[in-house]
């Protein structure tokens, strides 16, 4: 597959779905597709490393997710702590820095501390971000952005007048990170479940049934490939972007 080096996207954000099914009509634990999936994670930091894409959003666990039976929780939980101890040499290696969005204050304490000291570690990497976002919530990220604007605006420091959507923008957890240009979801469901909501506006969707096990290095420039052939037109018409695209 031919992907134009020069249209990658920026930012990509992915919906990591499928690890239950895969697990269950194998007759496997629920917890065993997710070990598989921590594969897949892998395979898509690399090559997103690879292609040189700055910036890679992973969904790894959602505010809903901890209504899930405790023994699975224990167990995303471990596996994370896991993931990011065994990853740190190779983030180094590949000048690669950690970032995490959601709230982190209900995580574990053991967990929090990993995902502290790797980010802390690897502050200085330069060559890509992977954001894991944990405990996270796209709705509680508005909240929480609308909550320290009216603090401003409370402390004199903001005019309401002045509130514009980069004000939102730039209050959110993601400020500084630019918007995903694209959303992947794995195993087919149409849906968006409270991921980044605010942050997805213009993003291009792509939607595989494949299953996040399943989804590798193949799957994955499959989707850069339906990327580049899209058109990002941003409200505006074919021709006008056209247009746009020759003049530059
Ligand atoms: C969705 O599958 C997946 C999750 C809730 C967790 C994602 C976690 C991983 C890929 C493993 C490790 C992550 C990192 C960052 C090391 P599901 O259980 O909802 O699947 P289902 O819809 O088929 O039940």
């Amino acid at each position: 597959m031919e992907l134009d080096p020069t249209r990658l996207p920026r930012h990509v954000a992915v919906i990591m779905d499928g690890n239950g099914r895969w697990a269950e009509r194998r007759g496997l634990s629920r917890l065993h597709g997710h070990r598989v999936g921590k594969q897949s994670v892998r395979a898509i930091v690399e090559t997103t490393r690879r292609l040189g894409i700055p910036y890679l959003t992973l969904y790894a666990f959602s505010t809903e997710n901890w209504g899930r039976p405790p023994r699975e929780v224990e167990g995303l939980m471990s596996l994370l702590r896991r993931y990011l101890a065994s990853e740190l040499g190779k983030m180094m290696k590949n000048e690669i820095r950690l970032l995490a969005v959601g709230n982190l204050r209900r995580l574990p304490p053991a967990v929090r501390d990993a995902l502290r000291s790797t980010i802390e570690a690897t502050r200085h990497n330069t060559k890509m971000t992977v954001i894991l976002a944990v405990s996270y919530s796209g709705r509680e990220d508005i909240a929480c952005a609308l909550r320290r604007i009216a603090r401003k605006v409370q402390r004199g420091e903001l005019n309401p007048n002045a509130i514009t959507p980069d004000t939102v923008t730039e209050h959110l957890s993601t400020a500084g990170i630019p918007d995903p240009d694209l959303l992947i979801r794995t195993s087919g469901e149409m849906r968006l479940s409270n991921f980044y909501l605010w942050q997805i506006a213009y993003s291009e969707l792509y939607v595989t049934e494949t299953l996040w096990p399943d989804f590798r290095e193949r799957e994955y420039l499959e989707a850069l490939d339906y990327y580049q052939r899209r058109q990002r037109r941003y409200g505006r018409t074919a021709s006008q972007v056209e247009r746009l695209r020759a003049a530059n």
